[in-house]
């Protein structure tokens, strides 16, 4: 069992959670560690630990340079915008941040500056040119992400610079087929520049005996981290060309610290921040024998925060940390995140159909200090919520104080003196602790459920519907020790349902309460009025879309041997190939239809037009003089086209079925019950038409 502090020692601890991107919103997939690391918090706070709790929007680098470019405004403008949505989420997640600031912060500027000058003036940075890959059009050195071509190794085209997603294979970007440039097509060339590099191979030793002393971090990932330790580190470079949002490297024209210098950096700026707004000091923190230092973050970012960072720390007389708590990645159903599987779901999304704390205690039964994965399964989410939360704990109490109400005015007076309950009940408060404490929330959680079975088994087999007409006296003192049980509880779950927990102590007229309250003293006192804590949720069934469409690439174009109108098409659908008939004659020539991206209806029953088999249906809009098919120029051929939001179904259904969905055209846009149609890469076009034309 891990060795708590003794009550006397006086620790300061600071807990991060990893600085989300100001490209994007909070989704659910983040939620996870805000939750987990907002749970910890909270307990800390609970058994009366001095505890600060920082974190930070992420804002610098090129992805958020270039998305404000695209959408033409500055990135300043962006990143406040951003700034304030997350801010939001966060609060109506009850994530319980002291101080929630920015890493494009003059206390960042500051921290940035002096790790870098202590780091320079050690002899830990260096530059040295390197081969970057740069677009004379746009006038910018390109990230991998940004340079796309034709994979090396399966000819694939349209990949990035970095990984292939049609065979997975990594190579470098200076080895892509036919290479352009992602924001304006152009065919960049190579560049020699002059980067700074972070001499990390120099703290192989120290990073290694760190890792071996540090006893709290989990052994699963020292294991890996010590092999790339093994296999030898590598420089790391620290800067980057501009354009760039970041801050600038002292002395240089038009370089930048790379954002993952200044993020982590970012952690010290907040803390900064909060401190001087309450006469704090910030050394205490970063910089003292009496600070533990939590940075929870997820396992893809285990390399920044396990390497880089403490090397950082070490190079600039910082702490290093006392934990870094590692979770997995959320799946939901069972599979990664998708957009176009209508499984991706952004935190404001979530919030308009449900409640914030039924995630709390979903993630909360399922969390430990393990980087196994989560699954959200929304079946088992309703069963939870309703079997566990709503079943147990919000029914003990509700019957506890309804009955206690409608019999005794509310009042209690001494308790039952049942110790094999009261002791049961204690030494699980224990456990609940430990469990807490060692970030074994699921097993923190099944503490509490088991004392709520407790209690309502104990309600349950005295009857006291029936007692109290034999002995008033023995059902007041079992309300009594019910009550007790529910204040117990009202403690217990507050780290995790923080507003459930003020809810049922305003309940029973009682406020603020502490861990060292977990006790069964409260007597001679009168309950407020009862309510339902917690109501269970109906599910409606998934909203299910009937359509399976897909984007096709028109490979060849002939007339219907039999029909004026009407003409045969060869399709490509990435997996397959298929033969269409479609009435374009008139509207389109075969030459301007060839090649093109188009949309495919795959599930529609084959039926045969005049003779000739049609093996689905393209889609164009029609507005009564017009016929323009849509299209798909950046999506590649089998790409699912979708509404999202909605789960999708293979079944095959009929022209009838089809008829049903009614899309319509507006800006050129498709659009279904106000969502518009689009792949993973873009929003679809309909060509030719005018406004309001339907889509058949
Ligand atoms: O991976 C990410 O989302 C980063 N924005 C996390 C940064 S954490 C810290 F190091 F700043
Ligand atoms: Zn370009």
């Amino acid at each position: 069992m891990t060795k708590f502090k003794s009550s006397k020692q006086k620790n300061r601890i600071l807990v991060t959670s990893a600085l989300p991107y100001s490209n994007g919103p909070i989704h659910l997939g983040h939620l996870v560690e805000y939750i987990q690391t907002d749970i910890f918090v909270r307990f800390l706070r609970l058994i009366g630990e001095d505890v600060l709790f920082v974190c930070a929007d992420d804002t610098h680098g090129a992805p958020i340079e270039i998305k404000a470019a695209e959408l033409g405004i500055s990135p300043e403008e962006m990143i406040s915008k951003v700034y304030n949505e997350h801010v939001q989420d966060f609060k109506d997640f009850l994530i319980s941040f002291d101080n929630y600031y920015t890493t494009n912060s003059p206390e960042n500027k500051h921290y940035s500056d002096l790790i870098f000058a202590r780091l320079k003036e050690k002899g830990f940075i260096y530059t040295k040119d390197i081969e970057v890959t740069y677009c004379g059009h746009c006038k910018r050195t390109l990230p991998d992400r940004y340079v796309k071509g034709k994979c090396p190794k399966c000819n694939a085209p349209d990949q990035y610079g970095d990984v292939c997603e049609s065979c997975n294979a990594a190579y470098k970007t200076i080895d892509l087929i036919e290479p352009y440039c992602a924001i304006c097509k152009n065919k960049p060339v190579r560049k020699i520049s002059k980067h700074y590099f972070f001499k990390l191979s120099k703290f192989s030793n120290k990073l290694e005996s760190w890792l071996t002393k540090n006893k709290n971090l989990q052994p699963e990932i020292k294991n890996f981290v010590f092999n790339w330790i093994k296999n030898g580190l590598e420089d790391w470079n620290i800067s980057r060309d501009g354009p760039y949002f970041g801050f600038k490297i002292p002395g240089e024209e038009d370089k930048y610290y790379y954002v993952w210098l200044d993020a982590p950096i970012g952690y010290i700026a907040s803390t900064d921040n909060y401190c001087k707004n309450h006469g704090l000091n910030t050394e205490d923190y970063w910089n003292s024998k009496d600070s533990r230092i939590y940075h929870f973050i997820g396992k893809d970012i285990i390399y920044f925060h396990f390497l880089f960072w403490p090397a950082m720390l070490l190079g600039s007389d910082f702490q290093l940390p006392y934990d870094i708590p590692v979770h997995g990645f959320l799946t939901v159903n069972g599979e990664k995140m998708s957009k176009s599987r209508g499984t991706f779901f952004t935190a404001r999304e979530f919030l308009q159909k449900r409640n914030p704390e039924h995630l709390r205690f979903y993630y909360a039964s399922l969390i430990s200090k393990t980087m196994s994965d989560i699954d959200l399964n929304f079946n088992e989410f309703g069963n939870k919520i309703n079997n566990e939360l709503v079943a147990n704990i919000s029914n003990f109490c509700y019957r506890v104080l309804n009955f206690l109400n409608k019999n005794f005015d509310g009042n209690i007076k001494d308790i039952d003196t049942n110790k094999e309950l009261i002791n049961e009940v204690k030494q699980k408060a224990k456990d609940i602790e430990k469990n807490y404490h060692e970030l074994n929330f699921n097993e923190a959680l099944k503490g509490i459920l088991h004392i709520s079975s407790l209690g309502n088994k104990y309600f349950q087999d005295n009857e006291p519907w029936k007692l109290i007409n034999d002995d008033r006296e023995k059902v007041h003192k079992i309300l009594g020790l019910c009550v007790n049980i529910a204040k117990n509880l009202s403690i217990l779950i507050e780290p995790i349902l923080p507003n459930v927990s003020s809810n049922l102590q305003k309940q029973l007229d009682v406020s603020n309460l502490k861990w060292q309250d977990i006790n069964f003293e409260l007597k001679n006192h009168k309950v407020g009025r009862d309510e339902i804590l917690v109501r269970k949720i109906e599910e409606k069934p998934e909203q299910k879309f009937q359509l399976n469409l897909k984007v096709a690439k028109i490979l060849d174009v002939r007339g219907h041997p039999n029909a004026d109108k009407l003409y045969i098409l060869d399709i490509d659908l990435g997996a397959e190939k298929r033969q269409l008939v479609a009435g374009l004659k008139g509207h389109y020539t075969p030459e301007e239809l060839k090649n093109k991206k188009i949309v495919v209806l795959t599930n529609l029953k084959y039926a045969k037009l005049r003779g000739v088999e049609s093996q689905g249906m393209l889609l164009a809009g029609d507005d009564g003089s017009n016929v323009g098919v849509l299209t798909a120029d950046e999506s590649n051929p089998g790409d699912k086209a979708y509404f999202e939001g909605y789960q999708y179904s293979n079944k095959e259904i009929s022209f009838e079925d089809f008829l049903k969905t009614k899309m319509e055209v507006k800006n050129k846009k498709v659009y279904f019950e106000n969502k518009e149609l689009k792949t993973d890469k873009e929003t679809i076009m309909a060509e030719k038409v005018n406004d309001g034309a339907k889509v058949r």
